[in-house]
């Protein structure tokens, strides 16, 4: 059962650190940590993950049924909690509005059998900081106005039917939410129009000089 046991933080550096500590111990697959403010939030690539307290849902889970694709099913889960105006920017930030709704963080110790997947998705916030008042999004601000508890039960929900889904449902579903295809994009190492994922989930680019195939990293869309 994903979501059970729950443990909540008023306050903790980050969930991610919590649900790694309660995995080593052994929680059970689904155990779930939410808190309501952190102060070491973590994001992808080393970056920091910022919400003013009571503002986003901040949750990690502890799984321990792994597949390779479950950076890409959590995207979808949150895509379906969200509703139809949410698209998953690749690899698996939820964007809606062509702004960051939520991100996605897995830290896995796939020897020891277990991951921990961190979502943080911005749900009250009415004024983000300068740095990020044209490229993310609340609910409120998207008019999609719920407050976090009543988020959770049916992200949990999406959740219980996308992890472990099977490869080819949750590729379709994916690209059927894809934000990029179509759209000029640019990495470190160069630009062209991203076309879509392959199978593993890689991001293809077509450039001026053939397809480049992306399966880490970052790219920004060319706006
Ligand atoms: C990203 O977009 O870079 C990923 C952000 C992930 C943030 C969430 S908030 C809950 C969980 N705890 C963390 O420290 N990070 C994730």
């Amino acid at each position: 059962m994903i979501g059970l046991p729950r443990v909540h933080h008023r306050l903790t550096d980050s969930t991610n650190e919590r649900a790694k500590e309660l995995a080593a111990a052994g929680a059970p697959q689904g155990t779930l940590v939410t808190a309501d403010e952190q102060t070491a939030g973590r994001g992808r690539q080393g970056r920091e993950w910022a919400a003013p307290p009571g503002s986003a849902l901040l949750m990690s889970l502890v799984l321990r049924e792994l597949d390779e694709l479950l950076p890409l099913s959590a995207a979808v889960a949150v895509c379906d909690a969200v509703g139809a105006k949410a698209a998953v920017k690749w690899p698996n930030d939820v964007w809606v509005d062509r702004r960051k709704l939520a991100g996605i963080l897995v830290e896995g110790r796939p020897q020891e059998g277990w991951a921990v997947l961190g979502i943080g998705l911005n749900v009250s916030t009415e004024r983000f900081p300068h740095e990020l008042a044209e490229s993310a999004i609340s609910l409120r601000l998207a008019g999609l106005s719920r407050t976090t508890e009543d988020v959770l039960p049916d992200l949990l929900s999406a959740l219980d039917e996308w992890l472990g889904a099977p490869a080819a449902r949750v590729l379709e579903a994916w690209r059927s939410r894809d934000a990029l295809k179509g759209e000029r994009v640019r990495w470190t190492g160069g630009e062209g129009v991203a076309s879509g994922i392959d199978d593993s989930g890689a991001l293809a680019v077509e450039t001026s000089t053939g397809v480049v195939s992306l399966d880490a990293g970052e790219v920004h869309l060319l706006r």
